[in-house]
């Protein structure tokens, strides 16, 4: 407490003696931190060990300083705490990271728009005329072209384990306190079992097509992996594909229930987007573009990024120690009206003509080292699918108007319906 009271830690609100700020965090996460960011300023504590930002250069700061003076967190109820083992894993993700960029740069993206197209009909025309949970859709639609773009049609079984895998971490996203790992908990032991069970399938995908003559290298992000000079260990490669079916699965379909969200509830934007399909496609679709800009800066599915302090250090004038936390508000930065006019308006002209100069305040994807390694990937899917939904649909929506945003894990619009009905 003497170390407390010499160090340099920002205000915040001190909450209940016992229970601290969790009741009210938890009652309404995005009204707490509004009204802490309203009183206290861009960066206020939560406790003794967390800080919350909401300033973009002391964010960028942070996430740039991610290997060295942070770490990031690593799974659910991780090893937060063992930080020589998080440092550890910041070092050996750089060759997963090395090895899977190929496989995810403008170029290679470039060659997925068949896929997308391919599973936005198996899974979006299909099921055409039908209401459904647009979320749970989605997830299909991303776990599908995600598993499909990891291993090529030989992805039986994965979709349904990334299925699995997003209901086993579902307590865990919506806890804000986690209990100790080893606590036998049931939900700790259906962790563990499906996390096994996904290592064991891709090591099993992995070590059969490594031993294959078959499998065009760089046909998927396996070939392009396994191609890699010299060959990765299995290990990596597991390990790397692990991380691209976790980051292109949830969050990505997080997104687009967005942009279903505010298809939904305009028409003219529809039409509009319609027009812009219609026309000659070697202009592109800067107008899809921009809608998936806009509902990222509105709607960042990673609205809250974590980073725990490795070392002794400071970020503006607090001192950090090891195993302090700081988060960082991406949905706020968004949504400042010192950075963005009219933050709260869905505009997507506002990023037409390079109007938008989105520079430290806009990070949907994150920055820095760890920045996302599916933004290009992303952005193209994205992108075509605004495109191809507004092109072959009107998006009929029960309760558009009346739902809300779910700030737990990832940020997306809470229990929305809708029935995609054929235009033509
Ligand atoms: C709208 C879609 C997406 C958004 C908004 C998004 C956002 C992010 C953000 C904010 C981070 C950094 C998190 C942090 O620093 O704590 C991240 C990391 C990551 N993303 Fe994405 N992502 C998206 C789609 C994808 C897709 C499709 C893939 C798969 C190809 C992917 C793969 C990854 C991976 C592997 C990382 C970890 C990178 C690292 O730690 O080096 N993401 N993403």
């Amino acid at each position: 407490m003497a170390y407390r009271e010499k160090r340099s830690w920002p205000p915040g609100p001190r909450g209940h003696w016992l229970t601290g700020n969790t009741r009210a965090y938890e009652s309404d996460r995005i009204g707490f931190l509004r009204r802490c960011h309203r009183e206290y300023g861009d960066v206020f504590s939560y406790d003794e060990h967390t800080l919350f930002v909401i300033d973009p250069q002391l964010t960028h700061e942070a996430l740039t300083g991610t290997g060295d003076t942070f770490v990031t967190e690593l799974a659910p109820f991780d090893m937060r705490r063992d930080l020589d083992r998080a440092t550890e894993h910041a070092t050996s993700w750089l060759p997963e990271r090395r090895a899977a960029w190929p496989g995810l740069n403008r170029t290679a993206v470039a060659r997925t728009d068949d896929l997308t197209v391919k599973v936005l009909e198996a899974v979006i025309a299909d099921g055409a005329g039908r209401e459904v949970d647009v979320l749970s859709t989605m997830r299909t639609l991303t776990a599908r072209t995600i598993a499909e773009y990891c291993f090529g049609a030989d992805h039986s079984g994965v979709t349904e384990l990334l299925h699995e895998t997003v209901r086993a971490t579902q307590a865990f996203a919506e806890a804000s306190h986690e209990f100790p790992a080893w606590l036998p908990l049931p939900r700790h032991r259906r962790f563990f079992r499906t996390y096994r069970r996904m290592a064991e399938t891709l090591t099993a995908l992995v070590v059969e097509r490594s031993g294959s003559a078959s499998g065009t290298p760089g046909s998927d992000l396996l070939g392009f992996l396994l191609a890699g000079e010299p060959s990765p260990p299995v290990d990596t490669v597991v390990s790397t594909l692990h991380s691209v079916l976790m980051g292109g699965h949830g969050v990505p379909a997080a997104a687009l229930t967005s942009v279903v969200w505010e298809l939904a509830r305009r028409p003219r934007l529809v039409h509009d987007l319609r027009d812009e399909a219609d026309g000659p496609a070697e202009g592109g679709t800067p107008l899809a573009e921009a809608v998936v800009r806009e509902t990222l800066r509105l709607y960042p599915p990673a609205w809250l990024m974590t980073r725990t302090a490795a070392k002794e250090s400071t970020l503006a004038k607090w001192s950090l120690s090891p195993g302090d936390d700081v988060l960082l508000n991406a949905y706020l930065i968004h949504r400042d009206p010192r950075w963005w006019p009219r933050p709260d308006e869905f505009d997507p002209t506002r990023w037409l003509d390079g109007r938008a100069a989105p520079g430290p305040a806009y990070l949907p994807f994150g920055a820095g080292p760890r920045v996302c390694l599916g933004a290009a990937l992303t952005m193209r899917q994205l992108t075509l699918t605004t495109s191809w939904l507004a092109r072959h649909f009107t998006i009929e929506s029960p309760n558009a108007q009346s739902v809300t945003v779910e700030f737990v894990d990832r940020l997306a619009p809470a229990h929305l319906r809708a029935r995609f009905v054929p235009t033509g």
